[in-house]
Parts: C-alpha cells; structure tokens; sequence
C-alpha cells in the first residue's frame, strides 16, 4: 500500500472572488499542501484560468462544481472537466443513479477521478426535515454512498461523523471531508464539523479546508499545523 504523505491529504479551498486574490494562497501554500479546490466563486469569476493557476504550481487541482443535473448533461460537463486535467470533480448524489454512472462512464480513462457529493456538511438533521426527508443524516449519507458507489464513482464527499460507517461499508472508498474546523476557530455555516484528526481517525483520506487557512493571519502557518495534525493522526 503506498504511503500518502501528510501534506497530500490536505486540500485548501480557494474560496475567493478573483485570481488575484487567489495568487498569494497558490504561493504561500503550494509546498505545504497536496491540493487545492477551485469551487463556484473562483470558477464563475476566472474559468480555466482558476484551473490553470492551480495545474501550474503542481499542486493537484479539485474542481467542486457539484454537478446536479440531468444525466446527459452532467456527463457532457464531466468530460469537458476531465478535458481540463482536474485530479477530482465532484458531482452530486441528489443528481441520482443514472447521472452519476453516466458521469462515471465520461471519465473512464482520464486523470480526472470523481467524487460524489452525499449530503452537505452544511446541513443537520432539522435541514433534511424540511426537505421532507424522513431519514437521519446518517441514513442518507449511506443511501446516496451506497448510489454513488454502485454508480462506479470512486470517491464520497462526507463529513467526519459519517466516515467511520463509509470506511466500514465502502472500503475502498476515497472519503474525502470538508467541515473541518481545528481546535479553537470558528464554525460558521457549517453544522457537521470535526478536528482534522477527528477526520482522520474516522477513516478520511482527504481533508478540505477553506476559512480556518483563508482567513488565517498567516495562512502557511494555519496549513502547516493542519498538516502536523494530520501526521500525528495517521502515525
Ligand atoms: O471554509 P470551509 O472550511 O467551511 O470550506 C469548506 C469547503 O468545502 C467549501 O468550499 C465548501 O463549498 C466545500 N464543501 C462543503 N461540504 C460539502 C462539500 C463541499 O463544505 N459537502
């Protein structure tokens, strides 16, 4: 089994409006980290070139445009994705079985590995009440896991609270968990979060973090503790 080095398991989220805002992130962090995550702000605003900018420090690049469509379209932009060289895209379960194995069949013999998303990290189990569905959150993780994974999609988006059942009922399942707030910073809109070595020791692989490094007074410092987490965690 090959050993994945701490920093490689730690993928920042660049969860701001403009490249150039991005930029000093890209610099600061490149070394650090094993990846960062383009998501719908920086997408919207910068496209390929939010792409681009990541592929050049080396880094891998995790587009999250959490692809939630018809089945013929998110296959068309899953393979136009993976035309771009991202390491991960996400897509997300809610989109159903169909979609998901035709995203999967899209993708078949690129670089680019997916990830469904099963529920946000945003949500609790008041927020799925509301949505009228009657199962806990748990209980859907596993559901749309269990899709995904039947689906042919490599990859599950969880938060940490869900890993340990996702570990044991997929394990060969790349869990990758955002929600992720070390000790001592602020939650936010999240409702679902864990220490990094919560994630960890609940069986992630991946690790994504945005606010605790973006709004961090020094934000290599805030990735390096990540990180020296996340190796005394996994030693
Ligand atoms: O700032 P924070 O660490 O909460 O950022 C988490 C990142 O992970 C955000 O970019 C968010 O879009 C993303 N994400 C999430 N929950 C999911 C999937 C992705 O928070 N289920």
């Amino acid at each position: 089994v090959p050993t994945v080095a701490p920093k490689d398991r730690l993928y920042v989220a660049l969860d701001v409006p403009t490249l150039d805002a991005a930029r000093p992130y890209l610099e600061a962090l490149s070394g650090e980290v094993g990846g960062f995550k383009v998501g719908l702000e920086l997408f919207i605003a910068e496209g390929h070139a939010a792409v681009e900018a990541v592929r050049e420090t080396g880094a891998d690049c995790f587009l999250d445009l959490k692809l939630h469509d018809i089945p013929a379209t998110v296959a068309r932009a899953a393979a136009r994705a993976a035309a771009l060289g991202v390491r991960h895209l996400t897509v997300h379960s809610a989109c159903g079985a169909e979609a998901l194995s035709e995203a999967a069949k899209a993708v078949q013999g690129s670089g680019t590995s997916l990830l469904a998303v099963t529920v946000l990290t945003s949500l609790g189990a008041g927020d799925l009440q509301a949505l009228g569905l009657r199962e806990s959150v748990v209980q859907q993780v596993g559901r749309r896991a269990s899709i995904a994974m039947d689906a042919g999609i490599p990859g599950l988006v969880c938060s940490a609270a869900e890993c340990s059942m996702l570990r044991r009922d997929h394990p060969e399942a790349v869990l990758v968990v955002p929600g992720i707030r070390p000790a001592g910073t602020a939650v936010g809109d999240q409702k679902r979060v864990a220490t990094p070595q919560e994630a960890l020791r609940a069986g992630a692989d991946h690790l994504v973090v945005g606010r605790p490094i973006r709004d961090a007074a020094d934000p290599a410092a805030a990735a390096r503790a990540i990180v020296e987490e996340i190796a005394a965690a996994v030693s």
